[in-house]
């Protein structure tokens, strides 16, 4: 994503482990990609609450939710406040399994 944004772009990137996050900033580098990408180390609700906080609602175009699928409401409605009307929320593997259309919530 860091790729294709323009290079005034920029990219927040939620991770609460660090040694993922040193491997994602070594990557980072070796892409050119270092100075578009604002790393928050932390959980990622807690990072999304103060983006909220210091007044960045609706500066975003797009959310990729990939974390805790048990989270993912709260990540929902957060994102709702940051990304802009027309903007875009996508989180992946909403449909796991089908569990999503099973009203007894108990497919697989
Ligand atoms: C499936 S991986 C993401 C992979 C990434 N989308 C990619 O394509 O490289 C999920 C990541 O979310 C991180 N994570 C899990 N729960 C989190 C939370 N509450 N806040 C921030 N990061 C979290 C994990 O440490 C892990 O690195």
């Amino acid at each position: 994503m860091a790729l294709v944004l323009p290079e005034r772009g920029c990219l927040v990137a939620c991770e609460k482990d660090a040694t993922s996050l040193d491997v994602a900033k070594r990557y980072y580098e070796r892409a050119g990609v270092s100075h578009k990408v604002d790393v928050r180390h932390g959980l990622a609700a807690d990072t999304l609450r103060s983006m909220i906080q210091n007044g960045e609602a609706c500066r975003y175009d797009f959310a990729f939710v990939d974390a805790e699928k048990r989270m993912y409401q709260q990540y929902f409605e957060l994102l709702l406040q940051l990304v802009r009307v027309g903007g875009v929320i996508v989180l992946d593997n909403v449909l796991w399994h089908g569990k999503v259309a099973d009203p007894l919530g108990k497919s697989n």
